[in-house]
């Protein structure tokens, strides 16, 4: 699964004016990509029920929250801005405006109607998997209810979802999210996401297919697919056999349009010979893969239930770089779980030192209430866990600096997104995802481009046209 701590804020919102319609929604993110994408599903629902999004939520008569439950911290993130929201209802209603107030997401899954008794200001409280129940829940919160709805849903709120709009998906950009897979049944003791997200649910070939053209159609060139354990997804493919994700990749590939493929988060027990095949032969998939290990140690990983040994997953990298010998490693990593022993961090270090990565998340254990591991003895001291994080940090910085270092002077393809900050400038990215700086005259947005890579930033790279 993949988060990334930036705990980014994103408004899925669109120039209202465009519209003109009379009721306005501010959706805000929390999270990981998974919950990106949701934000775009549910504003596209909210959409088709007559709610344009708006970036500002001063002009807002919604307002969503689509919350991150993965850490501690991301979770009390989501109290304080309801406390300021209910300020601003007040000041609202002094006004004689209605405010509608919702949580949507991990938060809302995990925490249900006890959101609604720790912060008035909440109408309405719906899980992650009913998001296509969600106009009529506005429906009902409109008419004064208080609105809790977190069972998971009997239909596929895939197939009662709208599709995304074209016109939206094009403001949005070239790259794109699309989510195939959802929940985890592989309960790793740290982790909420099997209680939040519940059990592993994959999206039909042909649902995915059809977004993936409709994305294309609409000028996406890169998609990413998403899913909180993607490359267990599986399902039947059009010859009737049982499809793995290696095999999606091939099918997706051959859509016309799209040039660029991704997908995240993976577990190393999920990844198959034929996922590797794919990026053996698929120019279409970018050679950067988000392997989460969480820590070197093995009395660690054990504990951890993550059913591998730190050497299953460095002989699995072996497997995947003889495939594809460019290919660019990310990680995630936990420092201070329960009973985690000074040699049990060396051990930590000395797995990044082996696999060399191009980039890595490095997060902190944060007990969540009901997961195994809050209940664990040998909880390690903030201040360790403090040094072993720098510590780490610093580690993982080094290679990824190394990693932009050793770009400079080489030609590489560059997708074009958007302008860049600079007048005169576009920004592009890399096939290893960081930003590519260049002059405008380099190509068009959604052009993929060679260019010479001159300098690195701090988390970006300085090109020049070929
Ligand atoms: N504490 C700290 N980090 C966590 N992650 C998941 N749960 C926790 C937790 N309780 C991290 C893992 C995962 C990433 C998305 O977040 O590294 O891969
Ligand atoms: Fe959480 Fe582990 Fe599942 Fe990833 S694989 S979502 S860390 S339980």
């Amino acid at each position: 699964m993949e988060i990334d701590d930036i705990a980014e804020i994103i408004p899925a919102g669109t120039a209202a004016a465009a519209t003109g319609a009379a009721r306005k929604v501010f959706i805000k993110t929390y999270g990981c990509q998974m919950n990106v994408y949701d934000s775009q599903r549910m504003s596209d629902a909210l959409a088709a029920d007559g709610y344009a999004a708006t970036e500002t939520i001063d002009d807002a008569d919604l307002v969503l929250l689509n919350t991150c439950h993965i850490r501690e911290k991301a979770a009390e993130k989501v109290y304080s801005e309801l406390g300021r929201l209910r300020q601003l209802k007040a000041e609202r209603a002094e006004a004689g405006r209605e405010m509608i107030v919702g949580v949507t997401g991990c938060v809302a899954q995990a925490e249900g109607r006890e959101i609604i008794r720790r912060a008035s200001a909440v109408d309405l409280v719906v899980g992650p998997q009913t998001y296509h129940r969600l106009p009529e829940v506005v429906k009902k919160a409109r008419g004064g209810q208080k609105v809790v709805e977190t069972e998971y849903a009997l239909e596929d709120k895939f197939e009662h979802l709208p599709q995304p709009r074209k016109a939206e998906v094009a403001r949005r950009g070239v790259t794109a999210f699309l989510t195939v897979q959802e929940g985890c049944d592989k309960f790793c003791t740290f982790c909420v996401v099997p209680y939040t997200r519940g059990s592993e649910v994959s999206r039909s070939v042909a649902q995915i297919v059809t977004e993936a053209e409709r994305l294309a159609e609409a000028g996406v060139r890169e998609v990413t697919l998403l899913g909180q354990n993607v490359n267990a997804w599986h399902g039947e493919g059009a010859d009737g056999k049982e499809w793995g994700l290696g095999r999606l990749l091939y099918r997706l590939a051959e859509i016309p349009g799209i040039a660029r493929l991704r997908y995240t988060t993976s577990h190393p027990r999920d990844m198959d010979d034929e996922l590797i095949s794919a990026h053996r032969d698929l120019r279409a998939l970018m050679p950067y893969l988000h392997l989460p290990v969480q820590s070197g140690s093995d009395r660690i990983l054990k504990a951890m239930n993550r059913r591998h040994t730190a050497v299953d997953y460095l002989k699995l990298i072996d497997r995947i770089r003889a495939a594809r010998p460019d290919i660019a490693m990310s990680g995630d990593f936990i420092v201070g779980f329960p009973g985690e022993t000074d040699a049990d961090f060396e051990a930590t270090m000395e797995i990044v030192r082996q696999t060399n990565y191009a980039s890595a998340y490095t997060f902190k254990y944060s007990p969540r209430p009901g997961t195994p591991g809050a209940d664990m003895d040998g909880h390690v001291e903030e201040k360790v866990k403090d040094e072993r994080l720098q510590r780490l940090q610093k580690l993982i910085t080094e290679q990824q600096h190394a990693f932009a270092d050793g770009l400079v002077g080489q030609t590489i393809s560059t997708l074009i997104e958007k302008p860049g900050r600079q007048p005169g400038q576009i920004v592009g990215r890399s096939p290893w995802l960081q930003p590519v700086i260049v002059d405008e005259k380099a190509g068009e947005i959604g052009d993929i481009v060679d260019v010479r890579i001159t300098k690195t930033g701090t988390n970006s790279l300085f090109a020049e046209a070929v």
